[in-house]
């Protein structure tokens, strides 16, 4: 491929109206987590206060990204639990959980799952006091990054040139397809913006891109966050859209995908289209 397109909406995925039904190939993404404190004030600001409300407003992007992909596309999300503790009791919110209820009601089928461990900074950290028992609880060190599917199998001609151009190793497949990964962090940008919206490493959805679509694909990511979705999409030749909800992320993505404002059409192999979307 010479170019890819990328599309950045700067705008609300609950809708996603600029986007044909059955016209993409893969989603990845990462939402907010509900219950996670560093999203409460994105939750509050579209009202939803509770587990059950954060979940609702989040559903209404699983049922867009049912609409607009293909039958055999594939839908990936990166999710973590996470446990508060609300007049005086504690509760694990088990958020990956009621996204596989949800998604399986919105007509997804469900796939085995992978569980990506985080290799932490802090070892010694634990959730107790000292060494003694009982009252620790287990460090949530684990994500997930649930796999669905729309309607069964994607048919392919025999000897499909983009299917065949897109194949990956024996090594790669049996680190890629067993059902624990250990993937570090990256180191954060200057800016700290990938800290401040949980960005993910690349090697997430690059992993991700090459498991599930072909060279010359569509991924979508409908919570965008600073780009990392679209710059692995990039780097493995398939085209991507998405979606984010905050303007100030704009720059934050047009730099992490390598367009700044000067360099726009001087030679960058990716055709990019920006759209605001208004409320
Ligand atoms: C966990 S972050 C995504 C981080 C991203 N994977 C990255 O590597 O940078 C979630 C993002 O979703 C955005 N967001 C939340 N609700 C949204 C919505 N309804 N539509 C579009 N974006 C939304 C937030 O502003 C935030 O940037």
């Amino acid at each position: 491929m010479d170019k890819v397109d990328i599309g950045i909406i700067i705008g609300d995925s609950t809708n996603m109206d600029k986007l044909a039904d059955n016209s993409i190939d893969l989603v990845v993404t990462s939402p907010p987590y509900p219950m996670i404190k560093m999203w409460d004030d994105l939750f509050h600001s579209v009202g939803a206060y509770t587990y059950d409300e954060m979940h609702n407003y989040l559903a209404k992007t699983w049922k867009e990204c049912f609409r607009v992909l293909k039958k055999g596309g594939l839908m990936c999300i990166n999710i973590g639990d996470a446990t508060r503790s609300i007049n005086d009791r504690f509760k694990l919110y088990p958020n990956h959980s009621r996204i596989i209820e949800i998604c399986e009601q919105i007509g997804f089928e469900t796939l085995p799952y992978i569980i990506w461990q985080k290799p932490t900074n802090k070892p010694t950290a634990f959730m107790g006091s000292g060494f003694l028992p009982p009252n620790a609880y287990v460090t949530l060190d684990c994500e997930y990054i649930l796999i669905f599917r729309k309607d069964g199998l994607r048919k392919f001609e025999p000897k499909h040139e983009g299917r065949y151009n897109s194949v990956f190793t024996k090594e790669e497949r049996d680190v890629w397809f067993s059902q624990i990964w250990q993937v570090k962090g990256e180191t954060q940008d200057e800016e700290g913006y990938d800290k401040r919206t949980a960005a993910f490493p690349t090697e997430i959805p690059r992993r991700l891109i090459r498991m599930f679509s072909i060279e010359g694909d569509t991924v979508l990511d409908p919570f965008l966050g600073t780009g990392t979705t679209a710059l692995a999409a990039k780097e493995v030749n398939r085209n991507c859209v998405g979606y984010e909800i905050n303007p100030e992320l704009l720059p934050v993505i047009k730099r992490k995908i390598g367009i700044s404002q000067h360099s726009l059409g001087k030679g960058v192999d990716v055709n990019l289209k920006v759209e605001l979307s208004q409320p």
